[in-house]
């Protein structure tokens, strides 16, 4: 078998299931060069600029002045209530719900993706919508399953009205929450899903055709966690033929995922 398993690994049929849908038929998985080169370098760990480490409001108020090192202290259930509570920009004037994140908090993979969309905002929960159900499949197809050894969360905590690209500045408010989650889960591997959300985790402002297919790493103090940037959910169902660059990076997560063990 050719792909991101070993030969002779087991493919149970749920797998099957989501490979099939996600296009993967074997003699695509046979002809996966993309796979091949992204994987062959794994271990190079891309420098990129530092992520913001400061809070850009206090814990959740913006009458609060900025407290340093208040969320860099927090634990699971301070975070949630803190992002629940968060006035930090103009979006929790417009939301129904946060959308926290959903899954392993000890998981060893962690998909980060843009902001909540209308489902989502409703919901309360990321990728709920038709993106979510194709970013199911792409978990399945990787053995892996939502609350199963993945944690799933936005750049953004708040849906932008109409869905809209989220602002610099929204971003910016916004990225200490994703930065202690990232602290707290510890993933072996950051999968990060469209442009948006891998320039702003990557503080770049290069393509995403440009940043998928290698491996970039997020500075967490001393660890360096890898990061994998791949097509948006809901790009791929506007472009399936690009499902299979999608493949190929995820087959290049998986081998950085396993590199760190
Ligand atoms: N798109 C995203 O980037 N995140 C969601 O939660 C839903 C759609």
């Amino acid at each position: 078998m050719g792909g991101c398993f070993p030969a002779g690994s087991p493919m149970d049929e749920s797998r099957r299931r989501a490979w099939h849908a996600l296009g993967l038929g074997p003699l695509w998985r046979q002809r996966a060069p993309d796979a091949q080169s992204a994987a062959a370098s794994p271990s190079v760990l891309e420098a990129v600029r530092p992520p913001l480490s400061a809070p850009a409001t206090g814990a959740g108020n913006s009458a609060t002045p900025p407290v340093l090192g208040a969320v860099e202290a927090m634990d699971w259930p301070a975070l949630r209530a803190a992002v629940s509570a968060c006035r930090a920009c103009a979006l929790s004037g417009t939301r129904t719900n946060t959308v926290f994140g959903v899954g392993d908090e000890r998981a060893t993979w962690m998909v980060v993706g843009e902001a909540p969309g209308a489902e989502e905002d409703r919901r309360g929960e990321p990728f709920v919508g038709n993106a979510g159900r194709l970013l199911d499949q792409m978990l399945a197809a990787l053995d892996l399953a939502r609350g199963r050894d993945v944690y799933i969360a936005n750049v953004l905590k708040c849906r932008p009205p109409q869905n809209r690209d989220p602002s610099p500045d929204e971003m910016e408010r916004c990225a200490p929450w994703l930065r202690r989650q990232i602290e707290l889960v510890a993933p072996r591997v950051v999968v990060v899903v469209g442009r948006i959300a891998a320039q702003a985790l990557l503080r770049t402002e290069a393509s995403i055709a440009s940043l998928r297919g290698r491996v970039h790493a997020y500075p967490l103090g001393e660890r360096r966690v890898p990061v994998v940037a791949t097509y948006h959910p809901a790009y791929l169902l506007r472009n399936p033929a690009d499902k299979r660059l999608a493949w190929a990076d995820l087959c290049l997560a998986r081998s950085a995922h396993d590199a760190q063990r």
